[in-house]
């Protein structure tokens, strides 16, 4: 390797951030059966909506609607923020359904249930026909960045890549499958991380096909209303 070469290579991350979980198969495919029940459930309240990126108004790749007293919601007028009513229909979220709050204690220490679980839906047709990824990012929108961010798979598998608390560092990739769960704490709460691309086709749990994550956040420390 030349030294311009040395200077500017990026080792392959090995190991992922402390505080970064992976429970493999967590969901049995009765549960997963559930869960996509209730996402669907949700969506007939809150129907998915296209997020649009701060400023730019670009559209996310994936389509989005949320369960709890507060969903993260981003447009080009008012950008990354949380908000106790759906954008379009003005109507609060749908309530957390019970087996993801019941996930939450289970997983995480935190004396108090998440205020939001973001549905984020990827599909084959998302970002013109390239099919939905999501780029790195951090989840630092949450006045409570002490709370694990807890986020669960369904439907087609998924390339999950987490690199360090600073943007362009090296990042470790993770193949995520439907019924899988992902826990975020520690060092990891505040890495980046993103999707960098959906297999699309494998899975049959999506009745129109791709990708739904459900990812589950507290906001407000305790004692503050949501
Ligand atoms: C996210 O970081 O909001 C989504 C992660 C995922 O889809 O697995
Ligand atoms: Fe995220």
């Amino acid at each position: 390797m030349c030294v311009k070469a040395l200077l500017t290579y990026k080792a392959p991350m090995t190991d992922f951030p402390q505080g970064f979980a992976h429970y493999p198969l967590y969901f049995t495919p009765a549960e997963q059966e559930g869960l996509i029940k209730a996402v669907k459930e949700g969506i007939a309240q809150a129907p998915f909506y296209q997020p649009t990126m701060p400023r730019t108004g670009a559209p996310l790749s994936v389509v989005m609607s949320n369960f709890g007293s507060l969903g993260w919601v981003t447009d080009k007028g008012r950008g990354y923020r949380y908000e106790p009513a759906h954008p379009k229909t003005g109507a609060p979220w749908p309530a957390l359904p019970e087996i993801l709050g019941a996930l939450w204690d289970k997983l995480t220490q935190y004396p108090a249930r998440p205020e939001a679980c973001l549905i984020n839906w990827y599909r084959q047709a998302g970002d013109g026909g390239k099919g939905a990824k999501m780029g790195l990012h951090v989840d630092n929108d949450e006045n409570e960045l002490r709370a694990p961010v807890v986020s669960v798979s369904l439907g087609d598998p998924a390339m999950f890549r987490i690199g360090g608390p600073k943007r362009g560092g090296p990042t470790a990739g993770l193949k995520l499958f439907s019924g899988d769960v992902v826990v975020l704490a520690g060092e990891a709460r505040l890495c980046h991380h993103g999707v960098s691309k959906v297999y699309y086709g494998e899975s049959a749990l999506v009745p129109k096909g791709g990708r739904i994550n459900l990812t589950m956040r507290r906001v407000n420390t305790i004692g503050t209303p949501a």
